[in-house]
């Protein structure tokens, strides 16, 4: 079978010819996940790109946070989307990973945005959490445009009807479909809803070492999420990923640098 043409990575994502270094959550190790100063962090890191998650409000302003209440991340609870935007607005969503953080808010993706403008070589990976219709997405989709920042954006999503939905309204908007260690079905699941990348764990593509290569063969680029370990980032780029989502991606700047370092121009080491 002849192999699929790989389209690229946005090339905000990095340069071909080594992992594009998206922070999740931002730098998530080193500032509280999903907040501005965890992207100010990636991005004085040298993070490629960022990774960030997407809720609704109660009254549909779309907010970046991992989980679908703010119990973990802020000094409020319940459900984001039960809360209205000025209930999500007030919390802390810095203080729980460290007072120095007191005050951070819980950012609407406008915000991230407008950062991205201001960082114009950026890239970024946003997160559709849960389902998600049309109307829906096709706010967030304009959002994207009218910042200009939709030639390197990236939307991901577990969901493949929400994936279908950003297809219907946003054509010209890459995907990714995200897929767990339960998903065997994703090469030919990626095929039918014409995602530019899957992005698989970290754990399912150490466990299948023939997955980025099926993957790529059949058109796709593959981001995997989320590790932290040298080890582990090792064989990620033996397996050939186009980009790795980090917690830590100042570190793992600094070891894919070294690391070439160590590699002779003809791939054995120095
Ligand atoms: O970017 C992929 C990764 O973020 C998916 O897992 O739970 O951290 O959103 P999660
Ligand atoms: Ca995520």
């Amino acid at each position: 079978m002849v192999p699929a043409p790989v389209r690229p990575l946005p090339p905000a994502f990095g340069p071909e010819g080594r992992p594009s270094v998206v922070g999740h959550r931002g730098a998530s190790g080193a500032a509280p996940e999903n907040t501005l100063a965890a992207f100010e962090a990636a991005w004085r890191a040298g993070a490629d790109a960022i990774e960030f998650d997407l809720h609704l409000t109660a009254d549909g302003v779309a907010v970046v946070i991992h989980d679908s209440t703010v119990d973990a991340t802020t000094d409020g609870s319940g459900e984001v989307g039960q809360l209205t935007y000025a209930a999500v607005r007030a919390l802390d969503a810095g203080s729980w990973f460290s007072p120095a953080f007191a005050g951070q808010p819980v950012p609407r993706l406008e915000e991230i945005l407008r950062f991205a403008v201001s960082r114009p070589e950026l890239g970024i990976l946003v997160e559709y959490k849960g389902e998600w219709t049309t109307a829906q997405v096709a706010v967030t989709a304009r959002a994207v445009d009218a910042a200009g920042v939709g030639d390197r954006t990236v939307a991901q999503s577990f969901s493949p009807g929400t994936l279908e939905a950003l297809r219907e309204v946003a054509p010209h908007l890459p995907r990714g479909l995200l897929v767990d260690d339960d998903r065997p079905e994703a090469v030919g699941l990626a095929a039918e809803l014409g995602v530019l990348t899957v992005n698989p764990s970290s754990a399912a593509v150490r466990a299948d070492r023939t997955l980025v290569e099926r993957l790529h063969d059949d058109g796709r680029r593959v981001m995997a999420w989320t590790e932290n370990e040298p080890t582990a980032w090792a064989d990620l780029v033996e397996a050939g990923v186009d980009g790795i989502i980090t917690d830590r991606p100042e570190h793992l700047r600094g070891w894919l640098a070294d690391s070439g370092r160590r590699v002779a121009p003809g791939g054995t080491s120095a």
